[in-house]
């Protein structure tokens, strides 16, 4: 047997979703710059779903859907002031969340197409009221109530703020959840099929994506890059912290990538809204600090961004706590998660790979007293 560390370089299955090839990313055959400039979230979370982009009739039932499917069981707002608000973290908080909702949904257990695609709706539509809903809760204040005339991304805003957000501040959410919906078989991706190839159900498979996706590795890696930013804390300490960092062998999240390694195209376009939103907003002191870690990172390791970097002064920008970036991350990534699930479904194999041993050899147990 021959093992590559890290499943490097393995093609674990085949998938008509999103790929990546010679740095581009694609969803359904669409570049994700061209789904960032000309469709939306919805859009694009039908795209995923359906392999075409909807008719605007499609849209408008899509998007009712999903609008009537916001609101989430009072119980689970319940629990989490039970919480321990002052410590937990809100990926936890979502990971337990989510795995509620599966025992309030009375389908949760009915594996038909149709029950699984209302499922995949269920579940996209309530994620982002369960992350606003929560960040209101740790600070004393109620759930807001979706506003079904809202887009997805304002709404998401409006729910964490209790106002409707700017168009411009609407659209930048809007293009960040679309960047960041797919990414063929990345970690928390391959952990939802994983968990579904064993026929188990769409709120087991979301609730192991988010577990992993919320390791600094993956999804965790942009709350990592704000932390690092608010301990640089100005441009001049930049050259120290990165180099003495990367001295004593330290990872600088946001860094790095296991399949691009011409640079991620997320980041390009990321890269860009969180210019445009630091000059509106009169402040780029994170995004300059950011520039000089990239030019500095290149020069030192040869690494370019990855999607986590910029997002993190995108989202800090937005109002985003630093805690939610990577439950927002879920918010989006939930649409391919859902995606790769219904796909997992639809021509399933129990996914169970071997492991080359290389422990003891076989041995006798010693009885008790001889031990
Ligand atoms: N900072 C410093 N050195 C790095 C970094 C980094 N961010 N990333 C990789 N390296 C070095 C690493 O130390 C190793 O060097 P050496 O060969 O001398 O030991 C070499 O590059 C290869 O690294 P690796 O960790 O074996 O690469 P990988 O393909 O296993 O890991 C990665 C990919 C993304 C986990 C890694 O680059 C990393 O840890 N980056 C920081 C965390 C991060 O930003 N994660 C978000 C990933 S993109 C969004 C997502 O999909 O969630």
């Amino acid at each position: 047997m021959t093992t590559t560390r890290g499943l490097e370089g393995v093609v674990a299955t085949t998938s008509a979703i999103s790929s990546i090839k010679d740095d581009v990313l694609t969803y359904r055959g669409y570049s994700i710059q061209d789904l960032a400039e000309q469709s939306t979230f919805e859009e694009t979370i039908y795209l995923l779903w359906n392999g075409e982009l909807p008719t605007a009739d499609q849209l408008q039932a899509f998007k009712a859907e999903l609008a009537e499917n916001a609101s989430v069981p009072n119980e689970l707002f319940e629990f989490m002031k039970n919480y321990p608000l002052e410590t937990v973290h809100p990926m936890a908080v979502l990971r337990t969340a989510i795995s509620t909702l599966g025992i309030y949904d009375p389908d949760a257990e009915l594996m038909d197409k149709q029950s699984n695609k209302e499922k995949a709706i269920k579940l996209q539509a309530k994620i982002a009221t369960l992350v606003a809903g929560f960040a209101r809760i740790r600070q004393g204040l109620q759930p807001v109530v979706p506003n079904k005339s809202l887009s997805y991304a304002a709404n998401f805003l409006y729910m964490l703020k209790d106002r409707v957000p700017s168009e411009v501040e609407a659209q930048m959410f809007d293009k960040a959840l679309v960047l960041h919906a797919d990414h063929e078989l990345n970690a928390s991706t391959f952990t939802a099929r994983v968990c579904v190839a064993t026929l188990s159900d769409m709120y087991s498979g979301i609730t192991s994506a988010i577990g992993a996706l919320k390791g600094p590795l993956h999804g965790g890696a942009n709350e990592q890059v704000m932390r690092m930013l608010e301990r640089i804390g100005s441009i001049e300490w930049v050259d120290d912290y990165i180099l003495n960092a990367l001295e004593n062998k330290k990872k600088i999240m946001g860094f790095g990538h296991r399949v691009y390694k011409n640079g991620d195209p997320r980041a390009k376009i990321l890269k860009t809204m969180a210019r445009t939103l630091s000059e509106m907003s009169g402040d780029s002191r994170l995004y300059d600090m950011s520039l000089k870690i990239e030019i500095l990172m290149k020069e030192k390791k040869g690494l370019l961004p990855n999607t986590d970097f910029y997002s993190a002064t995108l989202y800090h920008i937005l109002g985003i706590d630093h805690d939610l970036f990577t439950p927002v991350f879920a918010i989006s990534r939930t649409s391919g998660w859902a995606a790769h699930i219904l796909e997992q479904y639809n021509d399933n194999r129990l996914i169970r790979p071997r492991a080359e041993y290389n422990g003891p050899r076989l041995r006798r147990v010693t009885p008790m007293a001889q031990r």
